[in-house]
């Protein structure tokens, strides 16, 4: 792991837009999750509490079989289990919702899983093994993270130009 991302990481988790008071509405920055010739993908936390750190390694409209991601967050819930909402919207209609177990009690998938309330949780290295083309088009994702209490751990929208 790069010492520097990470660090860059947690000082975008602890210092969001500019100063100022936290609060009701808080209103994140928008962060480039990655950007290259012909693919954008942005992002901006939908959860009022807290902000945090997404980047994909490679960036490109051919999704690689073995995609890298670095995510960094401070969980505000324990994720003795942890699951993933995914809403693909395309012009404000669904056209996907897929749900993820990401952490299960008997199957824990990733080094983070169970993890404690107030616990920073670092991440790079591979999520996903499916490779296919993204269609020319610009998309709405939202994601939701959340335990088995369905307490929210992590939500953020996300639009992906693809050109
Ligand atoms: C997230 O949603 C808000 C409100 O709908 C919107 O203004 C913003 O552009 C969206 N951000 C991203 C990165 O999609
Ligand atoms: C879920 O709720 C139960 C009952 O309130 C509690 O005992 C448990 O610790 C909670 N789990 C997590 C991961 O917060
Ligand atoms: C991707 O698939 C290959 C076999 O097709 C498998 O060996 C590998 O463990 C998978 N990687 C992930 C991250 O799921």
């Amino acid at each position: 792991m790069n010492g520097l991302t990470a660090a860059l990481l947690v000082w975008t988790l602890i210092s969001p837009s500019g100063g100022g008071h936290r609060g009701g509405g808080e209103i994140w920055p928008t962060h480039v999750a990655c950007r290259n010739e012909g693919l954008e993908v942005f992002y901006q936390s939908c959860d009022s509490l807290q902000d945090f750190g997404f980047s994909v390694d490679q960036c490109s409209k051919k999704l690689q079989p073995h995609l890298s991601i670095r995510f960094g967050i401070i969980l505000r819930e324990d994720i003795r289990e942890l699951f993933l909402d995914v809403l693909l919207l395309t012009k404000g209609a669904s056209v996907l919702s897929l749900s993820y177990p990401i952490c299960e009690d008997d199957l824990p998938k990733f080094s983070f899983c169970g993890r404690r309330k107030g616990e920073q949780v670092y991440y790079a290295g591979p999520v996903d093994n499916s490779s296919f083309d993204v269609p020319e088009g610009e998309y709405q994702v939202l994601l939701k993270l959340y335990n088995e209490n369905r307490s929210t751990v992590a939500c953020a929208n996300v639009t992906v130009i693809a050109s």
